[in-house]
């Protein structure tokens, strides 16, 4: 080789290396955000998984977003996969909240940081970090929201109620439940509110996989054992399917009419099915949990993480897994009934008045 020649390969040597370097830093800044939901059946998984999608591609991260038909060896999988694939950060909203300890460990050993979303995962050190609202003020709302209506201050009552529970494997239930009994508990103590199924034990109530098809069923059980004489007054639902099931068993025999008024029954999450029946008159109120909000603070929490920043939380005291107390951002949840939907959903642009037509 000449000594020309030469220098023109070191040359194209020098510039290959340059140009493979180049190319390598390119892959090293786009960084990949693993997003592990619970299913579709639900409208409000849709909406958190769309927004979370679009606000990591404006912050520069790709996605790699799965839902798991609310199976758990799927999402279990799904997490797998995203381990293998070496994504940067994981955001999950567990199915089974007791299940994910392996995965979420296996992501610790590969130094991949895991968020979770809206569910806390339990029995699991891997777990950075928690974004959610308020559960136990989700329940508040919803018993505040019967004694306001009932006005159970100021009426003897008795009042019959009949109490629903969510999923039992869903961390959140219990806190939902235990929020609405912090203000229900007293009434039932005095009289005031009478459950008359006697059935008020969490796991009783329980509504598997929070099904609005098993929860109307329940409430077919309830009514023709315990209502065939009297008026069901109040019926704590923790979120819009189960209310929505209760609210069909209840017009099946009648109620919703002018002989038989609806009792007044809660629900979470302002699905369209639900704000529609609140308007209509069927169910009684909604807890809203803007789901764009929760977005936003997840989307921030992983960019502080991956810029090595200071992750900002506002909660270091409440949410204990079992192995630690999970640093996490609490927002806020807002109750909605037929008064305030048009100021706090549709004003807000949460929702299209054609939605609701
Ligand atoms: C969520 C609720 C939802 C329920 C059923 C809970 O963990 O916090 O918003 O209604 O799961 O999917």
């Amino acid at each position: 080789m000449t000594k020309g020649n030469k220098r023109i390969l070191g040359l194209f040597l020098a510039g290959l290396l340059i140009f493979l370097a180049a190319c390598s830093s390119n892959e090293e800044t786009t960084k990949t955000i693993g997003i592990a939901m619970p299913s579709k059946a639900l409208e409000r998984w849709e909406k958190d998984g769309d927004y979370m999608v679009e606000k990591f591609k404006e912050l520069g991260y790709e996605t790699d977003i799965q839902y798991a038909q609310d199976q758990v060896p799927t999402q279990v999988s799904q997490i797998e996969n995203m381990i293998t694939k070496g994504v940067d950060v994981i955001v999950i909203a567990s199915i089974d909240g007791e299940a994910l300890t392996d995965v979420v460990d296996k992501a610790k050993g590969q130094d991949i940081p895991v968020i979770a979303y809206d569910r806390l995962i339990m029995n699991a050190e891997g777990v950075d970090y928690y974004a959610t609202f308020d559960n136990f003020g989700v329940g508040i709302l919803q018993g505040s929201y019967i004694v306001d209506e009932l006005d159970l201050d100021n009426q003897e009552g008795p009042f019959n109620i009949e109490l629903f529970g969510g999923a039992p494997d869903d961390n959140n239930a219990r806190f939902f439940y235990n929020g609405a009994l912090s203000v229900l508990q007293p009434y039932i103590d005095a009289g005031v509110l009478n459950v008359k199924s006697g059935q008020t034990e969490f796991s009783r109530i329980a509504i598997q996989n929070w099904d609005g098809a098993t929860a109307q069923a329940r409430m077919d059980n309830l009514l023709s054992a315990n209502y065939t004489e009297d008026q069901v007054d109040a019926v704590l639902a923790p979120n819009d399917a189960v209310a929505m099931g209760i609210v069909s068993s209840l017009r099946s025999v009648g109620y919703g009419t002018n002989e038989r008024s609806m009792p007044v029954i809660t629900g979470q999450d302002a699905e369209t099915a639900s704000v529609k029946s609140i308007i209509e008159g069927g169910q009684s109120m909604t807890v809203f949990k803007d789901t764009q909000k929760l977005a936003d603070v997840t989307a921030k929490m992983v960019d502080q993480i991956l810029m090595g920043e200071e992750v900002e939380v506002n909660d270091r005291e409440t949410y204990d897994n079992n192995t630690k107390i999970v640093p996490t951002n609490l927002l806020i949840p807002i109750a909605v009934d037929s008064q305030n939907y048009q100021e706090i959903l549709i004003d807000s642009g949460y929702l299209l008045e054609s939605d609701i037509q």
